[in-house]
């Protein structure tokens, strides 16, 4: 199964992808292209590493948002993706690429959604909002991407501890960690296995 993997940062959930596939985990799986929005992405690294196509496409070098957009549509149409995945993509997903994907787009969020999820929580903004908020339990999702921000259904979820004495940062790495690197690709997984039905 093709795959196109969209990320903006270091790429941690790119790369637990990586070596689920090096472990024989996700047989059938071909990450064709890794698209960021940030040319400074460390994911964008990763994918050269292994010689898989890493291309920018940012928001910063078009005349306006609307080019974006159908550059982004372009270079996910290019690579002939049947499954799209959103890891630490922090581009709000243009309405035209969803459509045309419609049912084929993953995305993974670092929080029991419907809990701190939608505007504004992001990254280290998600956990600083459920230690703000003195929760007890956190952990990530994975969802199907529809036109709302971490509205669409919910496919995968797993549960992780909060801790006394956890900043962010420590409880970001606890949630990548023990959910995210996780149920990211176990997802993947099923997909291409054909046990999760898309499009
Ligand atoms: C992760 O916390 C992910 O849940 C969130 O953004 C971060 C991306 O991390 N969407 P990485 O780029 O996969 O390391």
């Amino acid at each position: 199964m093709r795959i196109c993997v969209c990320v903006s940062g270091g790429g941690t959930n790119l790369q637990a992808i990586f070596d689920a596939i090096d472990a024989g985990r996700i047989p059938g799986a071909e990450i064709v292209r890794v698209i960021s929005n940030n040319p400074g992405a460390f994911a964008l690294e990763r994918a050269k590493n292994r010689g898989i196509e890493a291309v920018c496409i940012s928001p910063k070098t078009f005349p306006d948002r609307e080019a974006f957009n159908e550059a982004l549509l372009q270079g996910l149409k290019d690579c002939k993706p049947e499954l799209i995945v959103l890891a630490g993509f922090l581009v709000n997903v243009p309405v035209c690429v969803i459509r045309e994907f419609k049912n084929r787009i993953i995305n993974i969020h670092p929080s029991l959604i419907p809990s701190f999820c939608g505007k504004g929580y992001y990254g280290l903004k998600v956990h600083e909002g459920v230690l703000a908020r003195g929760v007890k339990v956190t952990g990530a999702t994975v969802h199907f991407v529809d036109e709302g921000i971490d509205t669409g259904k919910i496919i995968a979820q797993k549960a992780v501890c909060v801790e006394d004495g956890d900043t962010p940062e420590i409880l970001q790495k606890r949630v990548m960690e023990q959910a995210e690197w996780i149920i990211l690709p176990e997802t993947v997984r099923k997909i291409v296995a054909g046990e999760l039905q898309i499009g």
